[in-house]
């Protein structure tokens, strides 16, 4: 299997950008302190899905959510990855297909998608670079 290697040092707060795994889309996104906040200030119990921003990043590098971009839902790709302002009702990324909303953390909120957007495994391999897959 195939692994995809990001270089995480240019993405700015806020800032997501889209490379490419196995195929299918990848976003790899710098989160701001508020958007941290955001996702460490839901209720995990209370969603669909019921992971917390710990579940889907790693220690030290709470900032950087990776997630592939593809709607759990039926598997269109999400906006708010290059287009900047559209991130839908939770500020994350928003699915036009059917009106799936994700948080800041990538975890659906209200739409029809079933589950979170998918964390693909990966690591760390230095302090700016990560490999996926
Ligand atoms: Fe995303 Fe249906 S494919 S909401």
């Amino acid at each position: 299997a195939s692994s995809t290697e990001v270089d995480v040092s240019s993405i700015e707060p806020g800032q997501a950008i889209k490379a490419v795994f196995r195929k299918q889309p990848l976003f790899v996104k710098r989160l701001t302190d508020a958007e941290i906040a955001a996702a460490n200030a839901t209720a995990t119990g209370s969603l669909r899905d019921p992971q917390s921003l710990e579940d889907r990043t790693k220690e030290g590098h709470r900032d950087i959510l990776v997630t592939m971009g593809v709607c759990t839902h039926l598997g269109c790709v999400p906006l708010g990855a290059a287009e900047g302002e559209v991130k839908g009702e939770y500020g994350g990324y928003f699915c036009p297909c059917h009106g799936s909303h994700y948080d800041t953390a990538g975890r659906i909120r209200k739409g029809p998608a079933p589950t979170n957007l998918e964390v693909p495994e990966y690591e760390f391999t230095s302090d700016t670079v990560i490999q996926v897959g």
